[in-house]
């Protein structure tokens, strides 16, 4: 269920399986057509999905986006009887309430930016008047489309941040309580993983492009590329992950009586005093899953299966060796309104240059793909360096044109300057 390039990679990656003779996509888009029935339903049309999937004898259904699994569409598949991958309701919270994620982590020491959450007004400015440390970070409750979050860099700008989203002008519906929290310093990694209810595995880690453009300037995208696995997560700082953060949360969720099943992404920052949790999604990433999911080397369908029946098995979740990157391709104005309706052309000479071309925003019109939201397409290329890997994707990526096109040029040069300075 979805229609993005995460939605695509996951399609690709569950094509390999020898259990899967049959994918529907709800609603998908041109790309995932390819290997995939797409059928016009939407993703929170939750009734419809799932009579259609007992209609048509669907053995599994995947739920790739945040919204229908925070409205609740796993519990309506179970109900049914119907196996699906994601959380319940009760367990997507994690992502849909940055509240009750942040008094989850206290309440079992799990690192991340200590912070306050107000409904109040008053006490909020309060607060920030006796704040001497800017920037701080001040944050919508609830789901805002990535944009909830502004880092405030002055008292003022703070003050007008909070009021703004107390008295409900912004962030729609998502803003009547908030969540000021220190500025952490250091480098953002992902870390996705597989879970069961009860185990946690994680997949290789990897590292989002949030800005438009080059060297993380510019406003917040849903993500403009990724690259796998990330250096900055070493062997050692994985293991420290596991221990202070992927367990414990995983045994906070059952013991708190909503047991996580389904892909949990933790967003975590790098610090000096180690890693912290920035936040927690319920679902697979989007870039990360475009870059980390070539990289599987197992049965993702198996693996799914296993989350759904309690019984994952660490020795199924297998990984080649290399890298992946992943350049995405944007339409005019993004992340602003943008343009739509251009013709895309080159895609079948960057896929001979060896590239994997998940779709996002695109649709086949009189045979052609054209443009069809902000993020277009994924270029992805797997090497056996990160170096090797960035050259091929932009290979990949000069092969394809249409008016306007916009992407970044420094995909993954955080990760090879990491390497080089080990070297
Ligand atoms: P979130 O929606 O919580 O992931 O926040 C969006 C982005 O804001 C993150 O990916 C970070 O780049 C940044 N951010 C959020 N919280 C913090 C924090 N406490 N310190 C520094 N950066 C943050
Ligand atoms: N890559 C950011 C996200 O999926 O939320």
């Amino acid at each position: 269920v979805g229609s993005g390039g995460r939605e695509h990679a996951i399609a690709w990656s569950v094509a390999k399986s020898p259990k899967v003779d049959k994918i529907y996509c709800a609603p998908g888009n041109a790309g995932i057509s390819e290997y995939a029935e797409c059928v016009p339903i939407g993703a929170m049309e939750f009734e419809k999905l799932a009579d259609f999937a007992g209609e048509h004898d669907v053995d599994l259904t995947i739920i790739g986006m945040d919204d229908p699994l925070v409205g609740g569409v796993v519990d309506v598949f179970e109900a049914r009887g119907l196996k699906v991958f994601g959380p319940r309701k009760n367990a997507a919270i994690l992502e849909g309430s940055k509240a009750f994620s942040k008094d989850l982590m206290k309440k079992y020491n799990i690192p991340t930016a200590a912070y306050e959450v107000f409904t109040d007004e008053d006490k909020a400015v309060e607060y920030l008047k006796n704040n001497r440390k800017y920037p701080i970070v001040i944050k919508a409750d609830g789901l805002a489309a990535g944009k909830g979050v502004i880092i405030a860099q002055s008292e003022e700008e703070a003050i007008d941040t909070v009021k703004d989203m107390l008295e409900g002008h912004s962030f729609g519906g998502a803003g009547r309580s908030v969540v000021i929290e220190e500025f952490m310093e250091g480098e953002e990694a992902s870390v996705l993983c597989f879970c069961d209810g009860t185990h946690v595995v994680p997949m290789v880690s990897s590292q989002d492009h949030k800005r438009i453009f080059d060297n993380d300037k510019g406003p917040n995208t849903g993500g403009m590329g990724a690259y796998a696995p990330a250096p900055v997560m070493t062997d050692e700082m994985m293991d420290e992950v596991k221990v202070k953060i992927l367990r414990p949360i995983m045994a906070a969720m059952k013991k708190e009586g909503y047991p996580f099943k389904g892909c949990l992404y933790a967003g975590l920052m790098i610090t000096d005093e180690g890693p912290k949790v920035v936040e927690f999604n319920c679902r697979f990433g989007d870039p990360e899953t475009e870059a980390v999911l070539p990289l599987f080397d197992g049965d993702l369908a198996q693996v799914m299966l296993e989350c759904v029946h309690g019984n994952l098995k660490k020795e199924d979740v297998k990984w080649k060796k290399g890298c992946a990157v992943d350049v995405v391709m944007a339409s005019e104005g993004y992340p602003g309104s943008h343009s739509s309706g251009e013709i895309i052309s080159g895609l079948d000479e960057a896929e001979k240059a060896g590239c994997i071309v998940f779709h996002a925003g695109t649709v086949k019109k009189n045979g052609k793909y054209v443009v069809n939201g902000g993020r277009v397409l994924n270029v992805v290329a797997l090497a056996p360096t990160l170096e090797e890997a960035k050259a091929k994707a932009y290979e990949g990526v000069s092969k394809i044109h249409w008016q306007g096109v916009q992407y970044r040029h420094d995909i993954a040069d955080k990760g090879i300057r990491h390497l080089k300075a080990k070297e």
